[in-house]
């Protein structure tokens, strides 16, 4: 597929941006975010430059694990607004061409979700099983998600004597997807909520998901393969974009084995896991690796990048010695630290404020292969509280103006202080101030849009000559762009060999600079400390030979 089909294939491309409507802006004064409020601050989010919203869950809910704990499918939780409010904010996101995803936990429901209150009736109620009961205990994961919580996956129903499975808290019973039932009420709230408008989902917990179907039903991955076709027939660009954290080798076939026919995007754990030992190490050979590592997605699927998303930062796929260097680098102390694998920091405190480092850190994501994905905040680099218990801690309500500006009521969370407090850290100042991270991501995200080469294309890592650059080209339809990034504290001058470019001009599309590539040897590029060039190839001679055209 040619990039000028680039609006067909709208998600190889997109700018995805994850926020939970609990945090980002209280439109009613009750100090928790809302529908109304989300829906005011669609225009700062159209003028960002993104393309596609993914709501974290927004369902009613027990509230035990921030909302991945749903009680009904089919609504929106009240603290949040009503339905009516979901589909005003829907119209108004539309209006400005943005598409919205959503969260979609259908591994598990709460314990408090009607249908498992059925099923826990007895042996015989007819909704017993739509969950996974066992007389014993079944066999145990080698490790459970949550360490800190639970030492099991099954859990003693006392009136049946049964033991329930849950993957993940014991307030979360796994719903049973061996069951058909199950999962036509799955593909029911599917077709619900894209009737609503919705432009696909987000999946959480996959592997988990698909790991319980009873053998006597295929194939585990028919389920998902039969939720993506479900999903084509009703809307043909809809996307699947998967919470899969496994090595390549395994992930890959999420994509669908040759055919392409289950998840339409992947998140890349292994590169986000790579980018922050290399970000330690001030090196660029461990995402080098991953990247040349990591299989093609099939013809219409992409990967998604990102370097935070609202779970602990997993250094999981890390050996324990990668892991502690990371930990060294950017959270030495215990209570950064969580389940013994992740962080529970956001950027801005792990690089300790380096405004430089985070600019880095960012056009580097940005120039890769695949679809970014932004955790809400990261554009004005907001901090984290670890005051606030567990992966709470970066959950923390969006900073829009000095005083906050998000609620004028106590916030549901309590938001950073110090330096990374509201006074310091928002919105408005940055809007300002054209040095800032914000107009960063602004000017970032508009050249990635400008460039789907970067996200589309052919990824080749070149040697620049020194271990803190990394150096890449990626070319696509005879359109190049080459980016190079200097992960180092001090100043360097990349030397860059650029096969069949000799005599080529390098536009820089980040800073003024046009640099001419010689008839023979490396192009050098002089790069700061943490100094980042994004650069378009063309033609010195014959500019109007060079002129494709790209649709956007
Ligand atoms: C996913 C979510 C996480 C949640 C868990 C259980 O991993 O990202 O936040 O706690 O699933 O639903």
């Amino acid at each position: 597929m040619r990039m000028t089909y680039t609006s067909d294939l709208w998600w190889k491309n997109a700018v995805v941006y994850c926020l939970d409507v609990e945090t980002f802006k209280d439109g009613d004064g009750d100090g928790i975010g809302d529908f109304r409020g989300l829906t005011q601050e669609i225009d700062y989010l159209a003028d960002l430059g993104v393309t596609c919203l993914w709501l974290m869950p927004f369902y009613p809910t027990a509230n035990r694990d921030d909302g991945y704990d749903v009680t009904d499918f089919y609504s929106v939780d009240p603290r949040l607004g009503t339905l009516g409010d979901f589909v005003e904010f829907m119209r108004t996101a539309h209006d400005r061409g943005m598409r919205v995803i959503a969260d979609l936990v259908v591994n598990h429901t709460s314990d408090r979700h009607p249908w498992f209150l059925e099923a826990r009736k007895g042996k015989d109620a007819p909704m017993r099983d739509w969950f996974v009961w066992k007389d014993e205990p079944g066999p145990e994961p080698e490790q459970v998600v949550f360490p800190d919580q639970e030492d099991s996956v099954w859990e003693r129903d006392d009136r049946s004597g049964q033991y329930y499975l849950h993957s993940f808290y014991k307030h979360q019973p796994d719903l049973n997807m061996g069951n058909p039932e199950v999962r036509d009420e799955i593909s029911r709230i599917l077709g619900f909520w894209m009737e609503l408008g919705l432009a696909g989902f987000r999946v959480d917990a996959v592997p988990f998901l698909i790991e319980n179907v009873s053998p006597q039903l295929g194939e585990p991955h028919e389920v998902l393969a039969g939720l993506r076709a479900f999903m084509t027939r009703r809307k043909g660009n809809s996307v699947l974009l998967g919470e899969v954290n496994l090595p390549y080798k395994e992930l890959v076939s999420y994509f669908g084995d040759g055919l392409g026919d289950e998840l339409t995007m992947c998140f890349d754990f292994t590169v986000m896991q790579r980018a922050w030992l290399a970000l330690a190490r001030r090196e660029a050979a461990p995402l080098v690796a991953a990247l040349r590592e990591r299989p093609d997605a099939p013809k219409d699927a992409q990967w998604a990048t990102f370097l935070r998303n609202h779970d602990e930062l997993t250094l999981d796929q890390l050996s324990d010695e990668e892991r502690q260097e990371v930990f060294r680098a950017f959270g030495p102390e215990e209570r950064m630290q969580i389940f013994g694998r992740g962080l529970r920091r956001r950027m801005p405190g792990m690089f300790d404020g380096d405004l430089r480092r985070m600019k880095l850190a960012y056009s580097l994501m940005f120039s890769l292969p695949g679809t970014p994905v932004i955790f809400y905040g990261e554009e004005i680099g907001l901090g984290e509280n670890l005051d606030v218990e567990g992966r709470m801690a970066v959950r923390t309500p969006m900073q829009w103006s000095k005083d906050g500006g998000f609620s004028p009521a106590e916030p549901v969370r309590p938001m950073p202080g110090g330096r990374f407090g509201p006074e310091h850290v928002n919105v408005e100042d940055q809007k300002r101030d054209t040095d800032s991270l914000l107009r960063w991501f602004q000017l970032l995200i508009e050249r990635y849009r400008e460039c789907p080469e970067l996200a589309w294309g052919e990824y080749e890592p070149l040697d620049a000559g020194h271990p803190a650059v990394h150096a890449h080209r990626s070319d696509a339809d005879g359109a190049t762009v080459v980016a190079v990034h200097n992960l180092g504290d001090e100043a360097v001058e990349a030397e860059v060999e650029l096969d069949g470019l000799a005599g080529s001009l390098l536009t820089d599309l980040l800073v003024d600079g046009t640099v001419e590539v010689p008839e023979s040897g490396p192009v050098r590029l002089p790069l700061d400390p943490y100094g980042t060039r994004w650069l378009r190839v063309s033609a010195r001679k014959k500019p109007a030979e060079d002129a494709s055209i790209k649709a956007h």
